[in-house]
C-alpha cells in the first residue's frame, strides 16, 4: 500500500464515529419495545449485564482485528492468518451482511425521512388513531414514496461516506452525534415531567423477575449485539482507521456506555408518554410511527417534539447506516481498488437497487433480517471470539493493547470471555433462534 491509510483524527472522532454506527434504530425504536415484552427492569439488568461480559470484549476484539491488520474486515482474516483459509468466511459474511442489512435498514430510515417531513408539515395533527394507523400502513406498503424516501437516504449516506475517514464520517458523526444527544435530553425531560410518568418510569426500572426466563435472556443477549453493532466484524473496518496511539479498551467501553445510556434514554423519553396516554406498550413496529404521533397530538408543544422525535431517529439511522455503507465501500476499494469516489456510488447503487426489492417484497425486507440477525451475527460473532482468544492469544492481544493504551490489567479475563464464555452464550443464542430449544419455551 502506497497511500498512507485514512484514519480518524482523535479519541472523540474515533468514539463519536463508532457510537454513531451502535446508536440507531435498534436503540430507539427497538429497545424499548423488547424491554416492554420482556418484564421491563429486569430485562434492562440482563442486558446490561451481557453488554459489559459479552459486548464490551466482543466490541474490543472487533476494533483489534481491524486495527492489527490495518485492512477491513474483509483483508483483514486474510493479513492475520494467512494459513487459516477458513477464518476468511467472516470477512465474506461481515461485507454480504453489511450490504444485506443496509438494503432493508434504509428502507426504515426512509420511512423516518417522511415521518420527518410529515411532522414539520404539521400533517400528523388533528387525526384520530385510525387514521394514523391507516396512513402508516398505506405509506409502508406503497411503493412510489418509499422508494423515493429510500433513494434520498442512501444519497444522504453516500454524501457523507464519500467525504473519507477524517473528511466524511468523522465530520459529520462529530456535529450530529452531540445533536442527538441533546435532543433525546430534552425529550426525556419532557417526558418525566408529564402527570402520570412515575408509572412509565417503574415500568422500565423496577425489575420484575417474574417475567425472566431462557428466552428474555437470550432476547437480551440478541439486542446486545445488534445494538452495538457487533458480531459481524463490522465495526472492525472502523478498528482498522484507528491510530495506534488510542487506547481501544478505552474505545470500547465509551462507545458501550453511551449505546447504553441512549437506549435507556429512549426509554425514558417513551415509556412515561405511553402510559401518561393510556397507550399499550408493546405496539411493535407501530410504536414509533403511530403510538408517538398519537401521543404527541395531546401534548403541549406536540409540534416541536415530533419534528425533533423525527429528527432524532433521523440522525441515529444516517450515522448507522453510514458504517454499513463503508463496509461495502472499503471492501471496494481494498480489493477491486477502484478509487473511493465510485466505489461509493457503486455501493450505494447497488444496496438501493436492493433496497427497491425490499419495498417492493416485503417477505424480501423480512428475510434479509431474519438472517443476517440470526445466521450471519452469530456465526461470525463466534468466529470472531475465538479468532482472538485461541489464534491471536493472549501475548499479542496484550501487545497490541498495551503499545499505547498502558497496562491492561484485566487481560486474563478477557481471554477468558473470549475463548470460553462468549461461544458459548452465542452458540446458545443460535440455537434458539433455529428453534432447537424448546425448553426455553414459555
Ligand atoms: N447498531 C445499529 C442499531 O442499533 C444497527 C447497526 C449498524 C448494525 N451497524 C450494524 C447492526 C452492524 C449489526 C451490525 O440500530
Amino acid at each position: 500500500m502506497t497511500q498512507k491509510r485514512d484514519s480518524f483524527s482523535n479519541k472523540f472522532g474515533v468514539i463519536a464515529a463508532a457510537a454513531g454506527s451502535a446508536i440507531g434504530l435498534g436503540n430507539i425504536w427497538r429497545f424499548p419495545y423488547v424491554l416492554g415484552e420482556n418484564g421491563g427492569g429486569a430485562f434492562l439488568l440482563i442486558y446490561l449485564f451481557f453488554i459489559i461480559a459479552i459486548g464490551v470484549p466482543v466490541m474490543l476484539s472487533e476494533l483489534l482485528i481491524g486495527r492489527k491488520a490495518q485492512r477491513s474486515v474483509f483483508g483483514a482474516f486474510k493479513v492475520l492468518a494467512p494459513k487459516l483459509k477458513f477464518f476468511k468466511v467472516v470477512g465474506v459474511m461481515g461485507v454480504s451482511a453489511a450490504f444485506l442489512i443496509l438494503s432493508f435498514y434504509a428502507v426504515v430510515a426512509g420511512w423516518t425521512v417522511e415521518y420527518t417531513i410529515l411532522a414539520a408539515a404539521n400533517q400528523l395533527v388533528d387525526k384520530t388513531p385510525e387514521q394514523l394507523t391507516d396512513m402508516f400502513s398505506d405509506f409502508s406498503s406503497s411503493v412510489g414514496r418509499p422508494i423515493l424516501y429510500l433513494v434520498v437516504f442512501m444519497a444522504m449516506t453516500a454524501g457523507i461516506v464519500i467525504g473519507g475517514v477524517k473528511n466524511g464520517i468523522e465530520k459529520y458523526t462529530k456535529v450530529l452525534m452531540p445533536i442527538l444527544f441533546v435532543i433525546i435530553l430534552v425529550l426525556c425531560v419532557n417526558a418525566v415531567l408529564l402527570d402520570g410518568a412515575v408509572e412509565g418510569l417503574s415500568f422500565l426500572f423496577q425489575p420484575d423477575f417474574s417475567k425472566i426466563n431462557g428466552n428474555v435472556v437470550l432476547e437480551a443477549l440478541g439486542q446486545a449485539f445488534f445494538s452495538l453493532s457487533i458480531g459481524m466484524g463490522i465495526i472492525a473496518t472502523y478498528g482498522s482507521y484507528i491510530q495506534k496511539k488510542e487506547n481501544l479498551l478505552n474505545t470500547a467501553i465509551s462507545v458501550s456506555i453511551a449505546d447504553t445510556l441512549i437506549a435507556v434514554l429512549a426509554g425514558v423519553a417513551i415509556f412515561p408518554a405511553v402510559f401518561a396516554f393510556g397507550i399499550e406498550p408493546d405496539a411493535g413496529p407501530g410504536l414509533v410511527f403511530v403510538t408517538l404521533p398519537n401521543i404527541f397530538n395531546q401534548m403541549f408543544g406536540g409540534y416541536v417534539f415530533a419534528v425533533a422525535f423525527f429528527i432524532l431517529l433521523l440522525i441515529a439511522a444516517l450515522t448507522s447506516s453510514v458504517s454499513l455503507l463503508e463496509v461495502v465501500v472499503a471492501y471496494i476499494t481494498e480489493e477491486i481498488h477502484l478509487n473511493r469516489k465510485k466505489a461509493t456510488w457503486l455501493a450505494a447503487a447497488l444496496v438501493t437497487g436492493l433496497g427497491v426489492f425490499c419495498v417492493i417484497y416485503p417477505v424480501l425486507f423480512d428475510s434479509f433480517d431474519y438472517v443476517t440477525s440470526n445466521f450471519m451475527l452469530p456465526i461470525s460473532g463466534i468466529l470472531i471470539s475465538v479468532f482472538v482468544g485461541w489464534i491471536i492469544g493472549k501475548q499479542q492481544t496484550k501487545e497490541e493493547l498495551e503499545e499505547h493504551g498502558g497496562k491492561v490489567k484485566v487481560i486474563g479475563v478477557l481471554i477468558v470471555i473470549l475463548k470460553i464464555f462468549a461461544p458459548i452464550a452465542i452458540a446458545l443464542v443460535f440455537m434458539k433462534n433455529l428453534g432447537l430449544l424448546d425448553l426455553f419455551n414459555r
